[in-house]
């Protein structure tokens, strides 16, 4: 599968939105058909769907599925838009993209149609969005070459930030992808990203897809990699940016933010402006967690020796496990936020201007 050859979702001929579905990569190419509502609620909430941008297209095409199926009881269609909203409680562009489809259901008279091209703009629009950050990464990645006078560039992300992700070539990535374009030699430290591996598992399929050099390493490598100088940027994505620049991202950003401080190595946010939460003044103390099973900890899935993906406990019987989903990295860490509208400096003077 090439980049730009698919989408991780798209409308099938009888109106069906159909997704990669996420839980079965790298081994198996499995797509799902959502039909309802209620099926593109249960897509986000068992992350066969997940990132922060495409949580927000399907929950937008959820919207359209449920005007599909209450033909035009609006309060019934608000109902499901109100229950997609609250599927997952950390990235923001799934409320962003729910909200403004129930703002498109009060004005119109034809709701199945205006929801349907409401969707599908928001899903075109992040593509513009994830190019523009791709550019406007690759510039910076090109500008440390320069001074620092390097033929390879080291790049350190964690979890997928990829065209899995958000569409059409990720937050994350995207400036990786564009520097492939350019001609840039660059290879990327995957960090595994536990406990459900989307670094070892999403982000490791879509390099090798792309052809780009990577290498996966345990979580708890990155701060070693940094003191040996190995690592000339980090980039993440983001689930939810606070007004003051607090960033929120898959649990264990933040220590990796903490290594970059004290190693000199500088680290960055790419997001599209949909991930803002102008609402948040604080991101620290006032995002909300998502906490997750904690069976996620204690099995892991992978191929076994015959070539059949199972399931595995790796932790003691009758262990507790915790499993927090994101952690969020103060402003103070980050050394700039990558956007379509340029990069923006983690605070509220910044982050203000911005306002839709
Ligand atoms: O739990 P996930 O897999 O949905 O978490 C995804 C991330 O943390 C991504 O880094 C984030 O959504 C940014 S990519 C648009």
């Amino acid at each position: 599968m090439m980049l730009g050859t698919y989408r991780a979702l798209w409308l099938n001929d009888e109106g069906d939105l159909e997704v990669i579905d996420q839980r079965y990569l790298p081994f198996e190419k499995r797509i799902r058909v959502l039909k309802s509502a209620n099926d593109a609620c249960e897509a986000i909430k068992d992350m066969s769907v997940r990132g922060a941008g495409v949580i927000g297209n399907v929950a937008a095409f959820g919207v359209y599925l449920a005007a599909r199926e209450f033909a035009d009881d609006k309060q019934k269609i608000e109902q499901a838009a109100l229950d997609i909203r609250s599927a997952r409680p950390t990235a923001v562009n799934l409320m962003w993209a729910v909200d403004n489809m129930l703002e498109v259901i009060q004005r119109s008279d034809d709701v199945v149609s205006d929801c349907k091209a409401e969707a599908i703009r928001q899903t075109d629009e992040d593509v513009r969005r994830t190019q523009a950050i791709g550019n406007i990464g690759a510039d910076i990645i090109e500008d440390i070459m320069t001074v620092k006078k390097l033929n390879q560039f080291h790049i350190l992300t964690h979890c997928n930030a990829g065209w899995l992700a958000i569409v059409d070539s990720g937050s994350a990535l995207a400036p990786i992808y564009e520097a492939q374009k350019r001609g840039i030699d660059v290879h990327v430290w995957v960090d595994e990203t536990r406990p459900r591996n989307q670094g070892a598992r999403l982000t490791a399929w879509e390099l090798q897809d792309a052809g780009i050099q990577h290498t996966i390493i345990p979580d708890n490598t990155g701060g070693l990699l940094m003191q040996q100088g190995k690592v000339d940027m980090v980039i993440t994505g983001a689930d939810r940016v606070a007004l003051n620049g607090d960033a929120a991202n898959k649990i264990g950003t933040y220590l990796k933010a903490l290594a970059a401080k004290d190693n000199g190595v500088p680290f960055y946010i790419a997001l599209p402006i949909n991930t803002f939460d102008f609402e948040c003044a604080n991101g620290v103390s006032d995002i909300e967690i998502e906490q997750r099973s904690q069976d996620e900890v204690h099995d892991m899935q992978g191929l076994n020796a015959t070539g059949v993906v199972e399931q595995v406990r790796i932790t003691p019987l009758g262990s507790q496990a915790a499993n927090y989903g994101f952690d969020v990295t103060p402003a103070r860490l980050i050394a700039g936020l990558i956007t379509e509208k340029g990069v923006i400096q983690p605070n509220k003077d910044a982050i203000g201007q911005l306002q839709w």
